[in-house]
């Protein structure tokens, strides 16, 4: 059985699936190479979580992702407000910015070192990994990916504005994820082809609107512009209730970041199949931004800590100091990458080949729709 969508059509795939773009670590483990071509060439969009690689990176892993698929694919980026940012931060050399936080936030460089020694680790230099986004930067990418001419550019977060016109002119497609009706009606008004709306229930920097009640009033408001729903979502169940709520497709995350050919640690895949949804948790530790994560160590010595967290991109750069000092003990399990409710749902059988978790989507969903019009419609 087969499900087909205006999706499909708009985006050159056979099944409503979208993989995340999901960035977190700076080699893109949430996200290879492998990952994004199985569930291109599975018929789905895979999407490379390009949004914490240097250019160069997001450039390589384009040419890794083309070698392994012919089909469309694309590359998810953040544009976030970086006024604060001083633009002239060499991007290699965070020694700067932990200078100025030093400086300007004393007691949260203190709390951070003081952290790193309870857990019993060691502080470390930054290495090649320990970068600052400044707009010049976030602009390479976009030339990067623009050059490139990815099939579809998506956009996590910022204003698309600008962007849409210079992807259009490419030939390529735009998707821009939005947490709230007022967003996604800016993006519907930039052109935007495709507003992915995600809800509270997601996984990574998210917004506080569950899916019940942010999908339908999305596609109201932006109709004709396709929606598709993100978060929560991990089986044919889910993405049978997102077309029911009006959606024409699906953008699912935590359930690829378990897939086999993911490359995040085993601890992290641990955090997810053990976990319950409670162990998953909104807070602005990690980024400065509401994210969700796994509530791991990191986060519980902050909340203790009572302060709180630092803007967006300081916040991160003192989580790189323990990221660092956990990844030298081979002990990152005190850390987590961003993971959804959804994974109280998700144990050791969901580990799975992504074109597996792709087609048992497509078939339960297709399933469902078909028994419930037999069961309800009279
Ligand atoms: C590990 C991880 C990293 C993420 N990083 C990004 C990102 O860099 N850009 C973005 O637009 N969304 C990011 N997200 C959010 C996803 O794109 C997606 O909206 C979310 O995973 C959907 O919810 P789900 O995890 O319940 O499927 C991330 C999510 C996860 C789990």
């Amino acid at each position: 059985m087969k499900l087909k969508t205006t999706l499909c059509d708009v985006l050159g795939i056979q099944y409503p699936i979208i993989q995340a773009g999901m960035g977190w670590d700076k080699q893109g483990s949430t996200t290879p190479a492998a990952l994004v071509a199985a569930v291109s060439n599975a018929g789905g969009l895979g999407v490379v979580g390009g949004s914490p690689m240097q250019p160069d990176l997001i450039r390589e892993r384009i040419k890794q992702t083309r070698d392994l698929t012919d089909r469309p694919f694309g590359v998810d980026i953040t544009l976030p407000r970086l006024s604060e940012v001083p633009s002239d931060v060499p991007p290699s050399d965070t020694r700067m910015v932990r200078r100025f936080i030093e400086d300007a936030h004393p007691e949260h460089m203190g709390f951070v070192r003081k952290m790193v020694q309870d857990l019993g680790l060691e502080l470390q230099e930054p290495d090649a990994r320990s970068w600052i986004k400044t707009p010049e930067l976030v602009r390479r990418q976009l030339d990067v990916i623009l050059e490139e001419r990815v099939q579809v550019l998506a956009i996590g977060l910022g204003d698309t504005r600008e962007v849409v016109p210079l992807a259009h002119a490419q030939g390529m497609k735009v998707l821009a994820l939005a947490g709230n009706v007022r967003h996604a009606v800016r993006h519907a008004r930039n052109g935007v082809d495709v507003i992915v709306a995600q809800g509270y229930e997601a996984g990574g920097h998210t917004g506080n609107i569950a899916n019940f009640a942010l999908i339908p009033q999305v596609v109201d408001a932006v109709r004709p512009t396709p929606v598709v729903a993100a978060g929560g979502i991990a089986d044919g169940r889910g993405l049978a209730a997102a077309l029911s709520l009006g959606a024409v497709g699906v953008w699912c995350g935590t359930v690829f970041l378990i897939s086999q050919e993911s490359a995040i640690h085993s601890d992290y895949r641990n955090q997810i199949v053990t976990g319950s949804t409670e162990d998953f948790i909104l807070g602005r530790y990690c980024s400065g931004k509401p994210s969700r994560h796994f509530r791991s160590a990191y986060i519980q010595a902050w909340e203790k800590s009572g302060l709180r967290a630092l803007d967006m991109p300081y916040q991160g750069v003192l989580t790189d100091e323990v990221r660092l000092a956990a990844e030298a003990a081979n002990r990152v399990g005190v850390m987590s990458v961003p993971g959804g409710q959804i994974a109280g749902l998700l144990g050791e059988k969901h580990v799975r080949p992504a074109r597996e978790i792709l087609e048992s989507m497509m078939s339960e969903a297709a399933q469902i729709l078909k028994d419930m019009a037999g069961r309800y419609v009279l």
